[in-house]
């Protein structure tokens, strides 16, 4: 095992009824926050009115932005660092699932920062403050509500990337499953994906003695195949929506990573997808991973794909090496598409007309060394073209 640090200072408040927790850890650290959320969805379920009384009984004052986009783009996180200066804010408040959190994020670095907040994008500047972030969960899937990263697009210039700060990380999150029930089936879905695709993204790496991240890992795996189909037959059943959120938030918040070079390489070339074509992060990775994962499995990786046969998809041991990776792939495929996820990019609406520009900006140098197995943009683009 390599050598590590880790530390996560995010208080979580889970379950049911926590939000009776938001007003007390606002008021520790802000007394007028920006409320920052997405579409609707929460005015109509109903957790905007618990998250307002909240801060009305706290004395919290707020000013909304609403209507962040799914992929949130970087013209959004401008106008919401423009409120936060303009009323003079003291925290910023997140209430929806990743593309609001991962907003909220960026505004709270942007409202600290003379520039522009893309420069924390691309990597021109690194955030040297932020502004006390709290978040309410209402989807599980980016694990954004315990990880300090934020994943920021420019449509208009085909530009999507994730930015990494101790300061973007929650000072607290309320994790209320039911919060979950209103969610749609084919958003759960794809969140089951991201959950998985980032537990993926850990376990598949070049050092195998990470024994207990590794046990983790197969742990959260087999959480989102018994509660994903559970969560999408019933969307109110509680053991279902709970199990999937805390899987969500540990399948990300650093864990599954220590102790092992870790270079994600499924999510780089997914985020091309959404920015060429604004569509589902899940969706994209669920039609990607099992290509990438035949596309690198080979005589010195097959015998990480059986572990994973064996001990996720309860393969019999004895069968052979090959067999038992190439099942696991399989079943990998059939488990996304038995959750009615899409398996080609034709089904997205995506040709084959940019895939050479998606394949050369998903490329960076990581993908050489560190990696599974590494990949030149050529790989890319098969992989790509696999994918059609
Ligand atoms: O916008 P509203 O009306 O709230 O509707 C949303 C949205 O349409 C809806 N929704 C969420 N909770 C709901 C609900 N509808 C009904 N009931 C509820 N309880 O679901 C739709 C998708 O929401 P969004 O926040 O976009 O989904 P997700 O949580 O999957 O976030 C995706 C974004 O996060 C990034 C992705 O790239 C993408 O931009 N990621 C962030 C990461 C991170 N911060 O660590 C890592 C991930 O790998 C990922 O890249
Ligand atoms: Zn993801």
């Amino acid at each position: 095992m390599d050598n590590f640090t880790y530390s996560i200072s995010t208080v979580v408040h889970f379950g049911k009824g926590q939000i009776k927790m938001l007003g007390g850890e606002i008021k520790k650290r802000a007394t007028r926050v920006l409320l920052v959320y997405g579409g609707g969805s929460i005015k109509r379920n109903g957790v905007y009115d618990a998250v307002a009384e909240q801060l009305r009984k706290n004395d919290i004052e707020w000013v909304e932005l609403p209507g962040v986009e799914p992929n949130p783009r970087i013209t959004t996180v401008r106008r919401g660092a423009a409120l936060c200066r303009e009323h003079g804010l003291d925290g910023v408040l997140a209430v929806g699932g990743g593309s609001s959190i991962d907003c909220a994020k960026a505004i709270a670095v942007g409202a600290c920062y003379a520039g522009d907040p893309w420069d924390f994008v691309c990597g021109k500047a690194a955030p040297q403050k932020g502004l006390p972030l709290f978040t309410v969960l209402t989807m599980a899937a980016t694990g954004s509500e315990m990880d300090p990263i934020a994943v920021i697009s420019d449509i208009e210039a085909n530009r999507k990337q994730g930015f990494n700060s101790p300061h973007c990380l929650p000072a607290a999150s309320i994790l209320d499953p039911c919060y979950t029930f209103t969610l749609p089936a084919n958003q759960t879905a794809a969140g089951v994906a991201d959950i998985m695709s980032h537990t993926f993204e850990n376990y598949f790496s070049p050092i195998e003695d990470s024994f207990l991240a590794d046990g983790m890992a197969e742990t959260i795996l087999k959480g989102c195949i018994k509660y994903g189909p559970m969560a999408i037959a019933q969307p109110d059943n509680y053991e279902a929506r709970a199990n999937l959120m805390w899987c969500s938030s540990w399948a990300i918040n650093g864990f599954l990573k220590m102790g092992k070079p870790v270079t994600w390489s499924v999510h780089a070339i997914e985020h091309q997808l959404s920015a060429f074509y604004d569509i589902t992060h899940g969706v994209g990775l669920a039609i990607l991973t099992p290509n990438w994962m035949r596309y690198v499995l080979n005589d010195k990786t097959q015998h990480r794909f059986a572990d994973y046969g064996v001990r996720v998809w309860g393969l019999d041991p004895a069968l052979p090496q090959r067999q038992l990776a190439e099942t696991a792939i399989d079943k990998t495929r059939e488990f996304f598409n038995s959750l009615g996820l899409p398996a080609t990019l034709a089904q997205v609406g995506i040709d084959d007309s940019q895939l050479e520009a998606m394949a050369k900006q998903a490329w960076n140098p990581r993908f050489a060394s560190s990696v599974f197995v590494p990949l030149t943009v050529e790989d890319i683009l098969n992989i790509l073209k696999m994918s059609l």
